[in-house]
């Protein structure tokens, strides 16, 4: 099983991956997990890393590229794995599929949560005040920028996997449960 996550900052993916993961016994990746991890560490990756996340930019595309190559290749993802927060460009999509091909190896679904705006910022400023190690990137001129990057660089995906037929897109409104419930019967259908 081979899934991907996309949808704007706040949707939900790093909730709904969670679920999904422990439902389908596959490893979850979090690019930003793996990005704070690397910060919190310390590493060289971490220290270039962590002043763009913390300004809600986005890294580049080759240093997230190398990222998911290395990671996608620990056994754990033998069988499968699910990527949240990967691809987040259009040159992420069209090199990751490269390597799949490289690999022999097909998606079996793009799943994109669907959010409007006004309840991302609700969520991403609730939790900024609810987590005791508040994240930099979720005070609100780094969640405006993540918004704005999303909408004009993370969008165009939408197209790029509507094309390819791989897009399922799950309203995100509702509790948890209620989302992961319509995530699995689009799945389900579709695949
Ligand atoms: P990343 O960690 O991926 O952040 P993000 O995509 O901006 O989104 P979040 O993780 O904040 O939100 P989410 O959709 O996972 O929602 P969550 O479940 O947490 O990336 C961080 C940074 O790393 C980026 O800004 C960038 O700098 C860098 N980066 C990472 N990948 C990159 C890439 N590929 N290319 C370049 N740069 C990259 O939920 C959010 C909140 O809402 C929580 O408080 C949650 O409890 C709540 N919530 C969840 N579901 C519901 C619900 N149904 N109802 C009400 N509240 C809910
Ligand atoms: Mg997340």
């Amino acid at each position: 099983m081979l899934l991907i996550f996309i949808g704007p900052p706040g949707a939900g993916k790093g909730t709904q991956s969670l679920r999904l993961c422990q439902r389908f016994s596959i490893p979850h990746l979090s690019t930003g997990d793996i990005l704070r991890k690397a910060k919190s560490d310390g590493t060289e990756l971490g220290k270039i890393v962590g002043p763009i996340m913390d300004s809600g930019g986005l890294v580049s595309d080759e240093l997230m590229v190398e990222v998911v190559r290395e990671r996608t290749t620990q056994t754990d993802c033998a069988e499968g794995y699910m990527l949240d927060g990967f691809p987040r460009s259009i040159p992420q999509a069209s090199e990751f599929d490269k390597l799949l091909e490289r690999r022999q190896q097909k998606l079996n679904a793009v799943i994109e949560l669907h959010v409007p705006y006004d309840e991302l910022r609700r969520r991403l400023i609730g939790r900024f005040h609810q987590l005791k190690d508040p994240r930099p990137e979720d005070q609100p001129e780094a969640i405006e920028k993540r918004l704005k990057l999303f909408e004009a660089i993370t969008q165009p995906l939408r197209k790029y996997y509507t094309e390819r037929n791989l897009l399922l897109t799950v309203d995100g409104i509702g509790t948890p449960d209620e989302v992961f419930e319509r995530i699995l019967q689009g799945l389900y259908r579709d695949t």
